[in-house]
């Protein structure tokens, strides 16, 4: 069955690629709208860049919504140092022509939840919380609405990648984190402690860059772009391809195993702000609040990805 998905994104390459997996799987998922949130970059550049990555793949029809352009109670945290001054740095693209929306991110998702039908729609957020959460606070009846949702960030055993203790999407907005994490909605979560494990490997990207399209000369030229700074940094063969695990999930949860745990948010400490204290051994009687992965079958997934990619 499809699933109805709203993407909240702050593209960023791997976010990219998530939104060209996810439109290249209509079978499984329907991509109801994409909204955009500071972040990777700030949002001047990401609502721009969903719109270049929709038409990038053919997908103009996509509604593309502004959303939060700093988090709840800080000021905004960006990483250029990772993924360039626009955010999609590796290859030059188009300015996109499609319209951005009129209607501001967090209205849409008020809007759209309460539509439709009641737990028939999936969150699929690739960077900060602050839309969600924003939209959680103002109108908390769409919270037990909300399908489930399905995000990338935080880490357990892999711990930060920003700060020593913290993961970026989480360490930009842990106010936000806070309210999404003890909403009670169903959550997946993609820690570090999978994405780690998806890496950019030489022949994962050539067999990618040799599907010959635009699609994916694009996409190998976002990974050896911001694979530089990864490879670097952890010594690893390949850099981790985060956000698109969001995704492959939707597609295929087999490739994916975690445990159920409680997942709390640190916010007032300096030095670990924005840390993820997953209960992974349950030393604790907190409630399970989130499916946290922690395996993934690597291959499979980039089979999956090049496969799909290949379609658009
Ligand atoms: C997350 O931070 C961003 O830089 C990536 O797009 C991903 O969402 C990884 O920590
Ligand atoms: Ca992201």
């Amino acid at each position: 069955m499809t699933r109805k998905i709203i993407i909240d994104t702050d593209p960023g390459q791997d976010d990219a690629v998530a939104i060209l997996l996810a439109l290249a799987s209509p079978e499984e998922i329907e991509v109801m709208g994409i909204t955009a949130v500071a972040g990777n970059v700030p949002l001047a550049l990401t609502q721009k860049n969903a719109r270049i990555v929709c038409e990038l793949a053919g997908r103009r029809d996509i509604r593309v919504f502004a959303g939060c352009d700093k988090p709840l109670a800080h000021t905004l945290v960006t990483a250029e140092h990772v993924h360039g001054k626009t955010g999609l740095d590796g290859i030059a693209l188009p300015e996109p022509t499609m319209p951005l929306q009129d209607t501001h991110a967090v209205e849409f998702l008020i809007e759209t939840l309460r539509q439709e039908p009641s737990g028939t729609v999936t969150l699929c957020p690739l960077g900060p919380l602050t839309n969600i959460a924003t939209a959680f606070r103002t109108a908390p009846d769409i919270i037990p609405r909300v399908q489930e949702i399905v995000l990338m960030g935080g880490a357990y055993f892999e711990v930060g990648n920003i700060t020593p203790a913290a993961e970026f999407n989480i360490y930009v907005d842990p106010e936000a984190a806070e309210i999404v994490f003890k909403s009670g909605v169903p959550l997946t979560v993609m820690p570090l402690d999978v994405t780690h494990k998806v890496l950019t490997t030489r022949p994962r990207i050539e067999a990618i860059r040799d599907l010959g399209t635009d699609v994916g000369h694009a996409v190998a030229q976002w990974t050896d772009f911001f694979e530089r700074f990864d490879m670097e940094k952890y010594g690893h063969d390949g850099a981790p391809l985060h956000d698109p695990c969001v995704i492959a999930y939707l597609i295929r949860p087999g490739l994916f195993s975690g445990r159920h745990v409680n997942v709390e948010i640190e916010t007032m400490s300096p030095l670990t702000r924005g840390m993820t204290v997953a209960d992974w051994w349950g030393v604790t009687d907190r409630p399970r609040n989130a499916m946290f992965m922690g395996e993934v079958d690597a291959q499979g997934f980039y089979d999956l990805l090049t496969g799909r990619l290949a379609r658009l």
